[in-house]
């Protein structure tokens, strides 16, 4: 336990403040609303880049049941840029999952969250550990990277995970679990990072097998990357003359899915046919919209058009003002689409 003793006493000193953490040595219970909700949103993201939205989802919804009366639309527009939007989908599930069935508590162990809809082995380690203080062995990414190293793990990712879990596993301790889970991650975010670790001030250099080596930053080992595919779409950009544009909103099922949109094709490779979805005088932009997904890139191009105010195009979508397109929550694939969209009419005009 010299590995947890180290890192706890390292974390007291260190923990960095959080708006959903207890500072270490709180009596203080964690709200395991906040935990959740921040470890959701901390998925394939940084601190940074959640606080935003942190702050604005707790005082728009301070507890899971306000979370679980939200209407879908209001929640995935509150979502927009955080990325990953299935998981806001899964969100409002969660919380209403809880609403219904556990009468607004979450349940306290690490079965009992799993059982929850869209939290998996991470986010379930994760709260019980952090809000119920169970021990749990929780690995995300940042903990992968420092036990990889710790113990210089040499097969590469993502093989190596059943091998760091257990690693990971083997330095957990049975009291502060959660404490420990959050120790590792913040050394990952602030010492032990991907490139240039700081091993000269890390608590743990001395139990660290790759700090010994010549190249601790070489951990951990990554198998070769497939080439990432590409695909091409296209959007159309309906204004109307008196200021609003149509949006419509994604089928629920697939990328960005129950997010508003522009109208647009099926992303494939080779292009899809260009079929606007009315009559009108289209440009096209001259620059697509370059946009690069986990397991794709794709290249949107735009097209224009003013139509009249007595227009009603196919499908279902909305009249939205221009002026408060802010508010629609597009996702940021659409709102740079967007954005090059109004460049462009105003040049035009
Ligand atoms: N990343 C994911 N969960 C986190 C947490 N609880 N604290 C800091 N970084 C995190």
């Amino acid at each position: 336990m010299k590995i947890a003793k180290a890192l706890l006493a390292h974390y007291d000193a260190h923990a960095r403040r959080l708006p959903w953490r207890m500072p270490p040595g709180s009596n203080e219970a964690a709200d395991p609303y906040r935990v959740w909700l921040s470890e959701v949103m901390l998925q394939q993201t940084t601190v940074a880049a959640v606080a935003p939205y942190f702050a604005r989802f707790t005082d728009r919804w301070p507890t899971v049941a306000d979370l679980a009366a939200a209407a879908d639309e209001d929640v995935m527009a509150a979502w927009a840029g955080l990325g990953y939007y299935a998981r806001a989908r899964n969100l409002l599930a969660c919380a209403r999952a809880v609403a219904r069935d556990h009468g607004g508590s979450f349940p306290d162990t690490e079965e009992g969250l799993r059982a929850l809809p869209g939290v998996g082995a991470y986010t379930a380690a994760a709260v019980a550990a952090i809000a119920f203080r169970r021990r749990a062995v929780v690995v995300d990414a940042n903990v992968e990277r420092v036990v990889a190293r710790l113990f210089a793990i040499a097969a590469p990712l993502p093989a190596a995970r059943p091998e760091i879990r257990d690693a990971t596993d083997s330095i957990t301790p049975d009291a502060r679990a959660g404490d420990f889970a959050q120790a590792m991650m913040d050394l990952g975010a602030t010492i032990c990072t991907p490139r240039n670790p700081a091993c000269g001030i890390c608590p743990l250099r001395e139990n660290c097998a790759a700090c010994a080596t010549a190249d601790p930053a070489a951990f951990p080992v990554k198998a070769a990357k497939k080439a990432r595919p590409h695909r091409l779409g296209h959007a159309w950009w309906i204004e109307r003359a008196d200021g609003h544009v149509w949006l419509v909103r994604r089928p629920d099922k697939g990328m960005l899915g129950g997010m508003r949109a522009l109208p647009s094709s099926e992303w494939s490779a080779p292009a899809p046919p260009a079929a606007p979805p009315l009559p009108a005088r289209w440009s096209a932009l001259a620059d697509p919209v370059v946009h690069v997904f986990t397991h794709f890139s794709l290249d949107l191009m735009v097209h224009v058009a003013r139509v009249e105010g007595d227009c009603l195009p196919p499908g279902e979508g909305e009249w939205w003002p221009l002026k408060g397109l802010e508010q629609a929550g597009l996702p940021t694939l659409f709102r740079r689409a967007a954005d090059a969209a109004m460049k462009e009419t105003i040049q035009d005009a």
